[in-house]
């Protein structure tokens, strides 16, 4: 997508074998690329949050794994640097994903063969996650075109108005986005859309990310308290919901951003619909129940105590929003239950968010 009406991936490889990505904790205020050489460069990374997105985290994890077997490529660092990476961040199935496939491809090679191998492997990743988007894009963009016709034919102005959370734009993936790359195909299929962006505290990757890629994009979008969703579906100015996710049961239950869930109730007792975008890669078949089953990522309590923007000076600062003393709890995903979920958007095509919808989607292709 486009940074000054550039196009921009979120990730690359450079000609002396290192990997640049973009400083997403500097954004919006600030555009700062960094440059990662070694592994634990990605690992860090990944847990500081300056890739985030669940596919974003596993092509950085399989660069990462690249990285690592340029400077030892033994059986030893291979399994260390895998179960060191597949750490950095509990949630998303993606990292685990990626991390196993390059695991897979590189145990039975010879030490003098892995890293050429990885760095490749690690590249068609990325490569594959962009025709993953892409694909998830033009399937959602028949949903968007259909709520598009139905206003037009109800003699309303055919104006989409469709509302996210968190951030699942391009800044999550390699390109396109997985909730945003739907709106990017109907923006560029001169569909009149409007997105609803979620703040999404206390990281705010909706306020800064969301906002930030739409606006380098040029899409209508208007920001909003986390807590005003609720309140605009109640007055018809959400036509629907698309979110991403970090991680899919065998059931459908849907693990993303802590607040998705509250999001998912207030859509259906609006009837409004509420679709996720993912990657077939993003299914763990190994859970059904993800309520019950699904880690959950606890951070740091400064997220929550302190927030962080640009002041008037034009310096950006961390400021304090909570008394001295008062004890926060940050939990960073919660499950909406499949019984919330309208539909799963894949590269496969739209797919009921039901076990046997979710199998023989699955089964469709080889994974
Ligand atoms: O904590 P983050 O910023 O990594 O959380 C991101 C999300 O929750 C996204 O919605 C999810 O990873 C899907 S990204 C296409």
């Amino acid at each position: 997508m486009n940074v000054n009406g550039n196009p921009t991936r979120t990730i690359w490889p450079t000609a002396d074998f290192a990997v640049e990505i973009i400083d997403q904790t500097r954004l919006p205020h600030e555009f700062v690329t960094l440059r990662l050489e070694n592994m634990r460069d990605a690992e860090r990374a990944i847990r500081d949050m300056q890739v985030r997105g669940a596919p974003l985290i596993g092509v950085t994890a399989a660069y990462g794994v690249a990285l690592s077997m340029r400077h030892h490529a033994s059986d030893a660092a291979l399994q260390a640097t895998c179960d060191m990476l597949v750490k950095a961040r509990p949630t998303a199935v993606n990292l685990r994903w990626a991390v196993e496939r390059m695991r897979a491809l590189l145990s039975p090679l010879p030490a003098a063969a892995r890293a050429e191998a990885a760095w490749q492997e690690a590249a068609r990743i990325a490569e594959q996650d962009v025709e993953i988007n892409r694909a998830i894009g033009q399937h959602g963009l028949e949903i968007i075109r259909d709520i598009h016709r139905q206003k037009l034919a109800r003699g309303n102005s055919g104006m989409v108005n469709l509302l996210t959370h968190c951030n699942a734009g391009w800044l999550a993936t390699v390109d396109w986005g997985t909730a945003l790359a739907p709106v990017y195909a109907a923006f560029e299929a001169g569909i009149p859309l409007h997105v609803w962006v979620d703040e999404t505290r206390p990281r705010n990757q909706g306020a800064s990310l969301t906002a930030w890629e739409l606006a380098q994009h040029g899409v209508p979008h208007t920001v909003i308290v986390d807590n005003a969703g609720g309140h605009l579906m109640q007055h018809g100015l959400v036509d629907l919901a698309i979110v991403g996710t970090d991680r899919v049961t065998a059931q459908g239950d849907v693990c993303n951003k802590i607040g998705t869930y509250l999001k998912a109730l207030a859509a259906k007792d609006n009837g409004v619909p509420f679709y996720v975008a993912m990657p077939v890669s993003t299914l763990d078949m190994d859970l059904q129940d993800g309520v019950q089953e699904i880690p959950i990522e606890e951070r740091g309590q400064d997220e929550v105590t302190h927030i962080s923007g640009l002041c008037d000076d034009g310096q950006v600062r961390r400021v304090m929003v909570t008394p001295q003393g008062s004890r926060a709890a940050n939990y960073g995903f919660d499950v909406t239950p499949a019984r919330l979920v309208s539909g799963l958007i894949t590269e496969r095509g739209r797919v009921a968010a039901e076990a046997g919808a979710i199998q023989s989607a699955l089964s469709s292709k080889d994974k």
